[in-house]
């Protein structure tokens, strides 16, 4: 495994920005296998021992996973009464501190990413990042071209809630589609369609940007991201 930077690695764990590392590095409360550090941006050795202030931080890798989340499961991380989706981990990872990345609504399947790097998730979500998320949904009524026309333009949604122009695609005769969002407002894709008089009455996420679902995996399983999906991910989105 190749050497490291310092700052990079302990951004990594999501306890400090870039700039906090480099602030802790200036004052001298950073170490290396027992030396102060001198330059944030040092190289550490694979499995170099670092320590803020004596104690030891863990810079393992973080974890990304891919889920196919069934319905039926609540998008967090816990709840007193109903199941959710880390329940599909096994004791290990749910101890890893993972957590979804955004939010699927309970009767929702697909595409669920589950991380403990907390910097990613957050450049994921974040509004200006314009991410684009994929899904699959069967509909009560059909929709059109008119409905397309509709998305992309940008609808505006009960109580004034402007959405970004999306890409509707039709399929078949209408009473199923593709839809394309590049932001993430509550219900968003089941209050668009149930506006254009199709409500939904099944969703399934497809992607999160350059990640899609592994077709492979059968509901309630999950692998790993490839190193490939890992650093795509680290370049999605566009910024504002
Ligand atoms: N939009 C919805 O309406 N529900 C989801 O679960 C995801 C997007």
């Amino acid at each position: 495994m190749a050497q490291q930077r310092l700052d990079k690695l302990l951004a990594s764990t999501g306890l400090w920005s870039r700039a906090e590392v480099r602030e802790l590095v200036r004052r001298g409360r950073v170490t290396v296998d027992g030396v102060k550090a001198g330059k944030p941006e040092d190289k550490c050795a694979p499995g170099a021992k670092i320590a803020v202030d004596g104690g030891e931080v863990d810079c393992t890798p973080h974890v990304y996973l891919m889920l196919h989340k069934p319905a039926g499961l609540l998008t967090a991380t816990e709840d007193k009464n109903q199941p959710t989706v880390l329940d599909l981990l096994p004791a290990h990872l749910r101890r890893r501190g993972l957590f979804p990345v955004g939010r699927l609504d309970k009767d929702t399947e697909g595409l669920l990413l589950l991380t403990d790097d907390g910097p990613l998730a957050h450049r994921l979500l974040s509004p200006k990042k314009h991410v684009d998320k994929v899904y699959y949904a069967r509909l009560e009524g059909r929709v059109g071209e008119e409905d397309a026309a509709a998305l992309a333009a940008g609808m505006t949604l009960g109580e004034g809630l402007e959405c970004l122009p999306a890409l509707l695609e039709p399929l078949g005769d209408g009473s199923e589609c593709r839809i394309t969002l590049r932001e993430g407002k509550y219900h968003q894709v089941k209050r668009m369609l149930a506006a254009r008089g199709a409500p939904v009455v099944y969703l399934k996420r497809l992607s999160m940007g350059p990640v899609w679902l592994d077709e492979g995996l059968k509901k309630g399983e999950w692998r790993p991201l490839t190193a490939q999906e890992r650093s795509a991910l680290e370049l999605a989105g566009d910024e504002d």
